[in-house]
Formats: structure tokens, C-alpha cells, sequence
């Protein structure tokens, strides 16, 4: 795909790209608004996906054959790109993982292994699940403490409170980029540098951030960045973990067998290079090459158009929501992207989702893998309607007025 010039952003004919938003939901045009748990896909990575199953499917690495060849140029050709998307120095420091979660927890585990008893590792008070529990789990294993950065009651980082926690004690800081729940956006460039002042390695969760905004690794300078393949346009099971290529190499592998090795004899085993090194077993090499083609769809864009789109989704919905009476927006951070949650007081979030489901409009509802978070607020989970640049302010109107015809029936 031609990614010179950049495509006029025209929501019309971004539609068009992305054939489940065409369908019929128990007769009502689809509205897609659950974007935080996973993204469409354009047909120009569907097509990939048939391309690659239909022609080139091979294992990769291994075959003097011409289809391993190809499977494992396009490969390492989606590594390349990805590279380049988010500026990382060299194509070793992309390692395909299963997604966020799996990065995560390679992170975890083998990072985890340069620590000893009295390290801490720290966090936010609106981490996912999956930034907190395989921290927890590493804690155990090796005797760390795991410390908590407070937020405030608009769904933002205490930052005079990160600072009392930062410490020589400190070796790692891992903190979403955009809160899944709240939609809050976090200076994580700014987090990152006082991390950095106390000696402290800092991974980014971008598993909601990557298909907002333009990522620099190099200019956040974070050590670890990671995300899922499936909220950027491409498919589930298949995403990355970007990490500066000298702590990569001080890490031990997270998982042994085929591929990341270099020599195995019942003695010894000698490991591969990376990105190798952390890439055992074959891998989803449709998933990685179709990533590729994802960011290619993505290039084509304008990023700060996308954004500017995207902010006017959200504060036009959020202006038509907050026109009911008993709303709660749950999380009102000066900054924040296109995720808004909430509740109406005397309806449950489950009942107003299947309403909302049966009028043909896809929201979240419950604890968004945040339980702490609603802990916080005191509230058992949320509405959560998430938008992506293919929906339209005429779907919010359609979505407002089955909140209202939702909230009629419930109260
Ligand atoms: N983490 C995803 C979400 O926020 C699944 O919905």
C-alpha cells in the first residue's frame, strides 16, 4: 500500500473499508461502539489473512523451500514496518508476542529475573489486570513490593504522589498510556523521565493508545512498550513487545524450544539473537505479516486528523450524555481519548449493554478488567461506549436515543 501521500480522512469512505461495520443486527444497522475491546478490520488485512492461507502458508525460518522463503520474508517484512511505525532503533527490538497480556508477562518473568528481594515495582491505581497480576505474581516469586500510584477522583495519576513513591528502591514502572476504563491519557513522557532520574526501567502499556495516537518509542524513551494487534485494525492473538535492544539482551529468555536457540546439546543449550531469543516456537506468522498490512492501512492516515476526529466524537457524545438526568461520566481527566464510560443511577450497566445490544449498538459493560479501579469509585462496573475514527456523530444520536429509550424502560 502507498503511504507517500497521505489519504484525506473521509469517514464515509473509511466505512467502506471495513465490511462488518455493513451488517444487520437483529435489523438494525450495526453501531459499533466497543472499539477498547477490540478494533474492526479493514478488507485490505482481510484480504491478507486469505492471501497468506491460500498462497504463501509455510513455517518460517526453517524451509529451503520457495513458500517458507516467502512466508518468512513477508514476516520479518511486518516486523520492519512495525519498526518504523513506532520509531524503534532496529527491527530486533520488535519481538512478536501473543498480545499486551503475553508481552506483559514476558516482561515480567524475564525482566523479573535481573531482580532480587527489596526491588519494587510500581504501578497506577488504573492499571488492566493484565498490568497488574503478572506483576503480582513476579512480587511473590522473588520478594518485591509491588507500590500503587494513587489517582484522583477524575480519573488521574496523582502525580506528587508517583514522586513520593519513586526510589533507588524502585526498578520498574509500568503504567497504561490511556486508561481502557476512563479513556484518561497519561504523561507518560513526563512519568517516563522521573522514572529514569532514580536509575528505574519504565514499560508502557499501549494496548489503548497505539490506535489513537502517533508512537514514538524513541522520543517517549520508555524501555518497554507494548500492544495487541487486534485494537490496531489487525487480528487477535498476535502483538509486540518493543524493548530497547541492550536491556533485551541483558534478559534471559521467557520460554525454551525450536527457534530460539543457536545450539542445543544435552550439556548446554546456547540462545539465539534477538528477536529471536524470545520468539519460541512457531509463531502466528499470519497474525504478525497481517499486523504488518494493519500499520500499512494505518499509514495511509493522517494521525492527527484521526485524533482531532476522534476528540469531536467524544466530546459530542459526551456533551448528549450528560444532558440526562443521573448521569455519571466516570472519569472526566482533562485529557482523554475517545472511551467514554458511565452510569445512570438506578440502572445496572448489564441491563442497559443488552438493551443497548437489542436496539443493534455494542458497548462494554462491567468491571473492564479494572476491578480495583471500581473499587475506587465505589461502582460495580460501567458503561463503556469506545470509538474508533469509522464511527460517526449520526451513530451517537442513534446511540443517545436508545440510552434514553433504554433509561425509560429500565426506571
Ligand atoms: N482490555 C479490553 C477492554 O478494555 C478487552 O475491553
Amino acid at each position: 500500500m502507498e503511504t507517500t501521500a497521505k489519504r484525506k480522512f473521509n469517514v464515509r469512505e473509511i466505512r467502506e473499508d471495513f465490511p462488518a461495520l455493513r451488517q444487520l443486527i437483529y435489523g438494525k444497522s450495526l453501531i459499533y461502539f466497543d472499539n477498547g475491546a477490540t478494533s474492526q478490520k479493514p478488507q485490505f488485512v482481510l484480504d491478507a489473512i486469505n492471501k497468506y492461507y491460500s498462497k504463501d502458508n509455510a513455517n518460517i525460518h526453517r524451509g529451503v523451500h520457495l513458500l517458507s522463503q516467502r512466508a518468512t520474508t513477508e514476516y520479518e517484512d511486518a516486523r520492519k514496518t512495525i519498526a518504523q511505525y513506532i520509531n524503534a532503533k532496529t527491527s530486533d527490538e520488535v519481538i512478536f508476542t501473543k498480545g499486551t497480556t503475553d508481552a506483559i508477562n514476558l516482561v515480567a518473568f524475564s525482566f523479573g529475573e535481573l531482580l532480587t528481594a527489596g526491588d519494587e515495582i510500581v504501578i497506577s491505581a488504573m492499571e488492566h489486570h493484565s498490568n497488574i497480576v503478572p506483576w503480582q505474581m513476579l512480587c511473590e516469586r522473588k520478594g518485591l513490593t509491588l507500590r500503587v500510584i494513587p489517582i484522583n477522583k477524575h480519573g488521574e495519576i496523582i502525580q506528587e504522589e508517583y514522586e513520593k513513591i519513586l526510589s533507588k528502591k524502585t526498578k520498574l514502572v509500568a503504567i497504561t498510556q490511556i486508561s481502557n476504563t476512563l479513556g484518561t491519557i497519561n504523561p507518560v513522557k513526563e512519568m517516563i523521565a522521573k522514572a529514569h532520574a532514580v536509575g528505574a526501567k519504565f514499560l508502557v502499556d499501549g494496548a489503548q493508545s497505539i490506535q489513537h495516537m502517533q508512537i514514538d518509542v524513541r522520543d517517549l524513551d520508555c524501555d518497554f512498550f507494548v500492544f495487541s494487534g487486534h485494537k490496531v485494525f489487525g487480528p487477535t492473538g498476535i502483538g509486540v513487545l518493543y524493548g530497547k535492544e541492550a536491556l533485551l539482551d541483558k534478559m534471559p529468555p521467557y520460554q525454551g524450544g525450536g527457534d530460539m536457540i543457536q545450539k542445543v546439546t544435552f550439556d548446554r543449550t546456547t540462545y539465539n539473537e534477538l528477536p529471536y531469543k524470545f520468539e519460541a516456537g512457531t509463531p502466528h506468522i499470519a497474525g504478525a505479516i497481517c499486523l504488518g498490512k494493519a500499520f500499512e492501512y494505518l499509514n495511509q492516515f493522517d494521525l492527527e486528523a484521526i485524533k482531532a476526529y476522534e476528540n469531536e466524537l467524544l466530546d459530542y457524545a459526551q456533551d448528549l450524555l450528560l444532558t440526562f438526568e443521573d448521569m455519571i461520566l466516570v472519569g472526566d481527566s482533562k485529557k482523554k481519548t475517545s472511551v467514554v464510560s458511565f452510569n445512570v443511577e438506578g440502572v445496572h450497566p448489564f441491563d442497559m449493554g443488552t438493551l443497548l445490544d437489542k436496539q443493534g449498538i455494542a458497548v462494554r459493560t462491567g468491571h473492564h478488567c479494572t476491578q480495583p479501579l471500581m473499587d475506587f469509585f465505589k461502582i460495580p462496573g460501567t458503561v463503556r461506549a469506545s470509538f474508533a475514527f469509522y464511527n460517526t456523530k449520526e451513530e451517537i444520536d442513534v446511540f443517545i436515543a436508545a440510552v434514553e429509550r433504554s433509561i425509560n424502560m429500565l426506571k
